[in-house]
Formats: C-alpha cells, structure tokens, sequence
C-alpha cells in the first residue's frame, strides 16, 4: 500500500479586532464601493498589541491538534509558511514549538509569501513520504498589518492578519495528498516585494505592488499550475469537488474557475470576511469550509496560490 500525508485535522485563528472597508475609508483615501468591485474584500482582521505570527500560528496549531484528536507528544515536524516572522530569527516554527511545549521535533520556516503554505504541503507531505515523520503540523500565518504602508492605498486597504493549521499524518490508503506542483520565477521580483530587510536596508520594510501586472500573471500561472497538478493526479477539473484558492482578489478566484471551468458554488471564497491573508490565506479558507461542513471526508480538493517571487503552485488531496 501507499504511505500517504493525510489531512488530520484543520483549524485556524484571527486576531480580535475586525476592520471593515467604512473603518478603514475613515482613515485612508479610498472607499467601500471601491475595494469591494476591484477585489471583493468586505473586512479583515487586524493584529493588536500581543497578538503575532506565531501567537496565531499556535492558536491555529492547537485547534487543529484538537480536530485531529492528536497529542503535541505526536507531533515529529512543524513547518510553518510566513513572510512576517515574529524576529528575523529564530523561527517561528521553533517559537510555536516551544508555545506548544514540544521539547523536540523537527521545526522550520518556509518563505514564499503567499504560496508560502503550498511550499510548506508540499515538503512536509515530501518529508513524511521520506519517513522523516509521521505526524506534521502545517502552518500559514501572517501579521501583514505590521509590513503595510498605510499611507498607501494600493496595497494596505488589501492584506489582512490570520492563521491556519492542518496536521498531516502518514497512513496507508487512497486518501491524503495526491500530487503537489511547486514553481518560483525571481524575474518578477520587482512586481512584488517589500523594500527592505536585514541584509539590505537593516529595517523591516514595506509591502509594495504593482497590482495590475501581479493580476494578469496571477490568472496565466494559476490556470497552467492548476492544469499541471490534475494531470500529475490523473483528474481533470470534473473530479474536484472544491477548488480552495489563495485568496487575494475575488476577481482572480473567478476568472480561474472560468478557466477551470469550474460552477462558481465549488469555490471556496473567505477573501470578503479575511482579505489576502498571503500563506495563510488557502488553511484558513480550508477550516473555514471544513468547520461548517462544506467539505466532507472523500472530497477532492484542490489547493493554488500565487505570489511574490514571484511564486506559484497547486495540490490535490482527498479529504
Ligand atoms: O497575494 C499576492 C497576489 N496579489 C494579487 O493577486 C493582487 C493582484 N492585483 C489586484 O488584485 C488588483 O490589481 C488591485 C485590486 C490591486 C487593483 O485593481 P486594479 O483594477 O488593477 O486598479 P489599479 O491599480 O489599476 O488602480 C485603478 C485606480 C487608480 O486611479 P487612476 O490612476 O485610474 O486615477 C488608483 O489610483 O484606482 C486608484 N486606487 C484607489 N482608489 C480608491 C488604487 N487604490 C485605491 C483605493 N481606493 N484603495
């Protein structure tokens, strides 16, 4: 039989306060009408004082261990997905860990912004198949909020704070994660990036975009990534029952379900309530559909995203 990584158990966090666009319209030059038709965001959350990556990510983890009914004893790998780490080091997988109370366990950072979680499936479900581990925490979680401009209304009224967990664990059998398609493209890196670092400039930086192209390569990517890891899964777009997408800009999520020809309804769609969370965006859309029932055990699903880097890539995984 097959070792497979199957998903466990999902949960996910966000900070206490929610803003909405009225909020946000009372402090940046933009408006309500204007996010909601250029990206479909309604709200996000916001991270407040005590509240960052890793103290999600470990709210995340534990109610994800909790689903899964697993012991942190069990736990033989964390890879957690961030581009806003709690310090340049160490890790915030070490930083959850410790959280946790886990004394040893494999425990590391995967950076590729917002595919940073499809990195992170796909070389935790690697590490498993190697027989590295049995059980893996898979973590997305960001505090964008604190990379912003907010002077910038291209790019702050966008990004939101969250965290999503899926514990993976090594059984035999037909279910758990089917194919992964990973790819990176530095070329673009000037499309999408944040303007400063330890090595460079010594500060942390901020986000900059330049939306209109960052969309037009988004659709190309995502559509040939998506057509890729269906033909490595032998399936075709009619075998997936939800297609859970990074959730950056409602207007990209359908026009890769046209491309897919996929019905709207089989999109799971949190960009509205969470905005682009960047890797924490696909986990937490996820539980989302996972916790009210949308997605049942059996069900195909399809996992893309794309990002700065750029980076790009997809999954396929039977629940
Ligand atoms: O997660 C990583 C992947 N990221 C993405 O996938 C993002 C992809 N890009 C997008 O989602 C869209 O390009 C945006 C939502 C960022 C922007 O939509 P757009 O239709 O491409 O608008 P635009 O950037 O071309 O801006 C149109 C106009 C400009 O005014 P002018 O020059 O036409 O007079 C902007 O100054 O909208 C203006 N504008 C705003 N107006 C009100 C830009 N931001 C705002 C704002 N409120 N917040």
């Amino acid at each position: 039989m097959t070792i497979r990584s199957v998903v466990a158990g999902t949960g996910s966090a966000l900070p206490k306060r929610r803003v909405d666009n009225e909020e946000l319209a009372r402090q940046v030059d933009t408006s309500d009408e204007w996010i909601v038709t250029r990206s479909g965001i309604r709200s996000r959350y916001i991270a407040g004082e005590g509240e960052t990556t890793a103290s999600l990510a470990t709210e995340a983890a534990r109610r994800a261990l909790e689903d899964a009914g697993i012991q942190t004893s069990e736990i033989d790998l964390i890879v957690l997905a961030t581009a806003t780490p709690d310090q340049t080091f160490p890790s915030s997988a070490t930083k959850v860990q410790a959280a946790l109370g886990i004394d040893d366990c494999v425990a590391f950072d995967v950076h590729a912004v917002c595919t940073g979680f499809l990195y992170a499936v796909s070389v935790a479900d690697a590490m498993i198949r190697a027989g590295t581990g049995r059980t893996a925490l898979v973590i997305g979680a960001e505090t964008f909020s604190r990379i912003l401009d907010w002077e910038d209304r291209a790019t702050c009224v966008l990004f939101g704070d969250g965290a999503g967990a899926l514990v993976l664990r090594a059984e035999e059998g037909d279910r758990g994660i089917l194919a992964t398609r990973l790819h990176a493209d530095g070329r673009h890196n000037d499309l999408l990036f944040v303007d400063g670092g330890p090595s460079t400039t010594g500060t942390v930086g901020k986000v900059r975009m330049k939306g209109r192209e960052v969309f037009r390569h988004a659709v190309v990517n995502l559509a040939d990534v998506l057509g890729e890891v269906l033909s490595d899964a032998n399936m075709t777009s009619e075998d997936i029952d939800w297609l859970v997408p990074h959730q950056a800009n409602a207007r990209i999520l359908d026009a890769t379900a046209k491309k897919l020809g996929l019905p709207p309804e089989k999109v799971v769609v949190t960009v509205d309530k969470h905005a682009n969370t960047s890797a924490a965006s696909v986990p937490l859309a996820l539980d989302t559909a996972v916790k009210d029932g949308r997605i049942k055990r059996g069900d195909i699903i399809v996992l893309e995203a794309m990002g700065g880097g750029f980076t790009w890539g997809a999954a396929v995984l039977r629940y």
